[in-house]
């Protein structure tokens, strides 16, 4: 994380008291399979309502096709080169989530066992999941996702209602983090000091009503490392840079499977 923070700091040297796209395009290794996945998701956004039919395939099939073999080829090398460095050796793959998963691969319990499928099905989630990163009252504000989902398995009553078992129920995040009647008369501003006592103190004591990394179970396992992975980064770049919004800047959230700024987020940078 550290080394990739580095990195970025490197490639803005040049642009002191320039304006800067802020871009996602500052990791080390992954970067292209970055990009094909970014193409991936909005890809599937602008499909999302359409019917498909299976006789025909539209461009945006064969796009999302050729993207899936480029980032499965990606992946597979990677694990590959993992291999290699390792001489086969299950135990030097590493104890990240790779190494880990590796592991699962290789297993010869098939309860742990998982195929290469199930590998690169995890990596994808990952990859998108991992890259949407930011902290506090901005996720309040602009919830990277928008809505939950869950399917019932079973007939379940909520509150007044009786919802049949295989209904598809959407939560909307946004809307509960924009509700007034939970976050007071001001819930569209952005007032970082709402949460200084606490999500408790914030929420009105409806703490599930702040809820951007979801709920559960199937809550976002990457929840904490995200708030650390933020830190670190804000952190370290604030260490050696100012920066200001660029005039070039529209506010323009919009949801390209995540939350995204429709134009980028211009910035000039200040170095310290
Ligand atoms: C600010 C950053 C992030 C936000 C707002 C976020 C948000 C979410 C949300 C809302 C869900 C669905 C939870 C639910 O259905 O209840 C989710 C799932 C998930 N997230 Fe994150 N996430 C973030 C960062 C990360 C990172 C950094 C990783 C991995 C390194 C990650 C890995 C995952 C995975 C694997 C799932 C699927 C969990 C499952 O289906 O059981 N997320 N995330």
């Amino acid at each position: 994380m550290v080394e990739c923070v580095e990195v970025m700091l490197e490639r803005w040297k040049p642009y002191g008291g320039k304006e800067i796209e802020l871009s996602v395009a500052s990791y080390v290794e992954g970067k292209d399979i970055f990009q094909m996945l970014r193409k991936l998701t909005s890809i599937i956004s602008r499909n999302a309502h359409k019917i498909q039919l299976p006789i025909f395939k539209a461009r945006d099939n064969l796009e999302s096709e050729m993207i899936d073999r480029f980032i499965r080829k990606s992946f597979i090398d990677i694990v590959e080169k993992i291999e290699k460095e390792s001489g086969g050796e299950v135990n030097s793959f590493g104890d990240d989530f790779l190494g880990s998963l590796m592991k699962a691969h290789y297993s010869v319990d098939d309860c742990y066992k998982v195929t290469m499928d199930d590998m690169i099905g995890e990596f994808k989630t990952f990859y998108i999941a991992g890259h949407e990163t930011t902290t506090g009252e901005t996720l309040r504000l602009y919830p990277p996702t928008l809505s939950l989902i869950r399917r019932l398995k079973h007939e379940v009553n909520l509150g007044k209602l009786k919802i049949p078992g295989n209904t598809r129920l959407h939560f909307p995040v946004l809307f509960v983090h924009h509700d007034t009647e939970i976050w007071g008369e001001d819930a569209h501003l952005f007032k970082p000091q709402r949460f200084s006592q606490g999500v408790a103190k914030a929420t009105n004591n409806n703490p599930e009503m702040f809820i951007p990394f979801g709920s559960g179970p199937r809550r976002c396992p990457g929840s904490n490392f995200a708030t650390k992975e933020a830190k670190i980064a804000l952190s370290m770049i604030l260490q050696r840079y100012s920066f200001t919004l660029s005039p070039a800047y529209v506010h323009s959230p919009c949801e390209v499977l995540t939350l995204w700024p429709k134009f980028g987020i211009p910035i000039f940078l200040h170095p310290l």
